[in-house]
């Protein structure tokens, strides 16, 4: 036992990368990956928010500050995790961004292609250089993080919506490509859950009264209330481990029912 989690060593040997793994949802499934026997390297933008993480996880985890936006770093991210380990089993392609909660008629140019380039952009050059790597080995698993976003609208959110549904285009495509080399990609949907960005997101959607918002949101999820990043970790576990190992081009709601609405 460790991290106070029931662990089989699901990922014993296996290295995973994970963009925004200094994020809630991140560096929960960074601490669950280790505790399952995985070296974990977390890419993320700022280096005061990764080394203590990666100290307090040990000798399993390291770090590469990284912009998924830009090629050049994010190639260099899978680059280290080889350098470090000699391969990589798994892509957690998990950083993103919100944006604004504003209506569509209002959303700037460059806002809305900041969303479509951390979230969409981002995530297709993990892709593009991770696949490779994989391909090379015999495979590997890619799971993306979506969202219920990804599969139904929400108003004010027009930027994070269309980035996140654009998210199962590229994986379906990637799929029809990649399908008969052994590596797996899939989606991942979480609804709400309880980490700084719902906090930006209910302060964005009723500004001042941020709680009331949360209400409203954990309201309109049949299970009554927000997921947490443990949660989302777990579904995550179960996509990077053999236990998936037929799993390929689904998309996976953890969601608390919200997703059959
Ligand atoms: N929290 C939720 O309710 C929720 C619901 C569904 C999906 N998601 C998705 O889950 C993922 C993780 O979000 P979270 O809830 O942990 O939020 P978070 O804000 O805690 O984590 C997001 C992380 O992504 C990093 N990031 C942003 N832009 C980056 C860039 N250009 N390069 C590298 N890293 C970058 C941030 O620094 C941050 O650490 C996101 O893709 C988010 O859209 C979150």
């Amino acid at each position: 036992m460790k991290n106070g989690e029931d662990t089989m060593e699901r990922l014993k040997g296996k290295v995973a990368l994970i963009t925004g793994g200094g994020g809630g949802i991140g560096a929960k499934t960074a601490r669950l990956f280790v505790s399952e026997g995985a070296r974990v390297v977390l890419a993320d933008l700022q280096e005061s928010v990764l080394k203590p993480l990666v100290q307090e996880i040990g000798d399993a985890a390291s770090y590469v500050v990284t912009d998924v936006t830009d090629e050049g770093q994010m190639k260099r991210a899978v680059d280290v995790a080889v350098e470090r380990h000699g391969r990589l089993d798994v892509l957690f392609a998990n950083a993103g961004t919100e944006g604004r909660v504003t209506p569509l008629v209002d959303y700037s140019l460059a806002d809305f292609q900041r969303v479509i380039n951390v979230n969409v952009v981002g995530v297709f050059l993990g892709l593009k250089h991770a696949i490779p790597v994989m391909q090379k080995q015999g495979g590997g698993s890619i799971i993306i993080t979506s969202s219920i976003a990804g599969l139904k609208g929400s108003a004010g959110l027009s930027a994070y919506v269309t980035s996140k549904h654009g998210l199962v285009g590229l994986m379906r495509s990637a799929v029809l490509e990649v399908g008969n080399t052994g590596v797996r990609i899939n989606t991942i949907h979480p609804s709400p859950i309880e980490t700084r960005m719902m906090r930006s997101i209910e302060d964005g959607a009723s500004p001042g009264h941020g709680d009331t918002a949360k209400q409203q949101f954990a309201a309109s999820i049949p299970a009554g209330r927000y997921g947490t990043p443990s949660e989302v970790a777990h579904t995550a576990l179960f996509l990077a481990s053999d236990d998936s190992r037929f799993c390929t081009g689904g998309r996976y709601s953890v969601d608390g029912g919200m997703s059959a609405r």
